[in-house]
Parts: C-alpha cells; sequence; structure tokens
C-alpha cells in the first residue's frame, strides 16, 4: 500500500477514523479530513507513529466552497487520489416517519451531507482520481437505505442512502473503462456515536469499508456489499 494515497471524509470520529488508522498503518498517504478543523486536529494527536502519513484538511461536504477549497490543497500537494472514501453522514432519524416528517428542515439537510456531499466529492475530485492507475470510490452507505429492506421508519436516512446508492451505480456506468472502481459499502452497525452501543466494533465496520477501496483491478464496480458479501439493492 506504499505510494498509495486517499482521502477519508468525516474522519475525525467513528467509522472514518477507524479507516485513517488502518490506511495510515499500512502506509498510505492519508488526508484525514473533517468539516471542523479543531476536531481534525485532536485525532490526529492520537496517531503517534502514523502520524508522518496522515494529512488533516478541513473539509464540510455539505458545502460547495468547502469542497472546492481542499481540493485547490490537496491537488497542489499529490500528482493523483487512489481512494475516495465518502465516509460522512448523518441523522438516522429514527423518531420520525416519512409520512410526518420534516421535509423541508431535517430531510434536505440530510439529502446535502448524505447524498450531495459525496456527489460533490466525486465530481470536484475526479481529475485526480482519473489520475490514478486504480481509482477506488467507497461510498459509506448502509443496509437501511436497500430498497429491497425497506419497511418504513427513518425516512431521511433510509431515503438518503438509497439515493447514495443509487448514485453508485451512475458512476460506476459512467467510469467504466476509466480504472476507477466504484462501490457502496455497508460497515454494519458498529458501535459509533450514530451506531450508539451494542453494535460490532468500529475496526470491523472500518475493514468492511476498506476491503472496497483496496479492490484489485479486475474487481467489481457498481456493487453493494458488506464484509466483501453482495447486499440486496
Ligand atoms: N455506525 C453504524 O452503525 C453505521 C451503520 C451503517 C452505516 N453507517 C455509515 O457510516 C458512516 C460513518 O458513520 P459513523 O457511525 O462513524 O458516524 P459518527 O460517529 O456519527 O461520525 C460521522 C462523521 O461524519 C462527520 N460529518 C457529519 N457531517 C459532515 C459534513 N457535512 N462534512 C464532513 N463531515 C461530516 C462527523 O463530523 P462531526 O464530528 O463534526 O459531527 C463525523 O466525523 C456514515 O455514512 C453512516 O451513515 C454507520
Amino acid at each position: 500500500m506504499k505510494n498509495k494515497t486517499a482521502l477519508v471524509t468525516g474522519a475525525n470520529k467513528g467509522l472514518g477514523y477507524e479507516v485513517v488508522k488502518l490506511l495510515a498503518g499500512s502506509g498510505v498517504q492519508v488526508f484525514l479530513t473533517a468539516r471542523d478543523l479543531k476536531k481534525a486536529e485532536l485525532a490526529y494527536i492520537s496517531f503517534g507513529d502514523y502520524k508522518k502519513n496522515v494529512r488533516i484538511i478541513e473539509l464540510d461536504v455539505a458545502s460547495p466552497q468547502s469542497v472546492i477549497a481542499a481540493f485547490k490543497k490537496i491537488n497542489s500537494e499529490i500528482n493523483s487520489l487512489d481512494m475516495l472514501i465518502n465516509n460522512a453522514g448523518i441523522n438516522y432519524d429514527s423518531w420520525q416517519k416519512a409520512i410526518n416528517a420534516d421535509i423541508e428542515g431535517e430531510c434536505r439537510v440530510t439529502m446535502e451531507t448524505n447524498f450531495y456531499g459525496p456527489w460533490r466529492m466525486i465530481k470536484t475530485f475526479l481529475p485526480l482520481l482519473l489520475k490514478s492507475a486504480h481509482g477506488r470510490i467507497v461510498n459509506v452507505s448502509s443496509e437501511a437505505g436497500s430498497i429491497a429492506a425497506l419497511t418504513g421508519g427513518i425516512p431521511a436516512y433510509a431515503t438518503s442512502k438509497a439515493a447514495l446508492n443509487a448514485l453508485t451505480r451512475t458512476v460506476a456506468g459512467e467510469l467504466k473503462g476509466n480504472k476507477i472502481l466504484v462501490n457502496s459499502v455497508c460497515p454494519g452497525w458498529c458501535a459509533t456515536e450514530m451506531g450508539g452501543t451494542g453494535g460490532r466494533s468500529p475496526e470491523l465496520g472500518a475493514k468492511s469499508i476498506l476491503w472496497a477501496a483496496e479492490l484489485p483491478d479486475d474487481g467489481p464496480s457498481g456493487g453493494f456489499f458488506r464484509d466483501g458479501k453482495p447486499l440486496q439493492w
């Protein structure tokens, strides 16, 4: 994994943080991005020996200006990006239903981060990904967004992840033949701030995500996986 580059969104805590830790530990040059630079700095301090492989960058996926500013910085530091990991996500809205949801507030805000965020990241960072000989885009989704499994509830979150899965297939199709593999991954229920207590370890969730970031060139594209095994759309 030496000489590879990666960018992880929402990486100051939870699964994004664990992904950065594993990548940096295997010698990848990682951009740990976070919407709050102070939180990124606190995360960075904990990396010990691996600090040399980690760069922190302010990046709010819900802000077009922030994404462009981050691209300019990163583009001036590297020639190509091998792995884009769209991890940032919000709002497991178990307190509302689609039939009474706050569409103009919570639902729009959720879409902005969980769906438009990854979309604008892909569009903005594509020039750097195209310069990689082995580009990988991982959209961190959730089985909660599997249309086959939807039964009602968590409407903002579930629909944002279903839309993200549609984006995965669309972008994978458009990039076919460009050496870039694009997949959605569900990390499984994990014990993070979003997942609460009782789920599996963040490290296991991070490994599920990394499986898609480290695929060989003949690996799948346009799929939806957990722990390397296909999930139903
Ligand atoms: N945990 C689970 O059980 C589970 C299951 C399935 C899927 N997932 C997915 O896995 C991903 C990571 O979740 P997690 O459990 O690690 O959640 P988490 O602990 O709540 O962490 C979420 C991260 O996203 C960041 N973030 C939120 N909005 C952002 C924005 N606009 N721009 C940049 N960063 C932003 C947060 O930053 P702040 O600290 O500033 O808020 C935080 O670093 C999410 O996409 C989630 O939907 C999680």
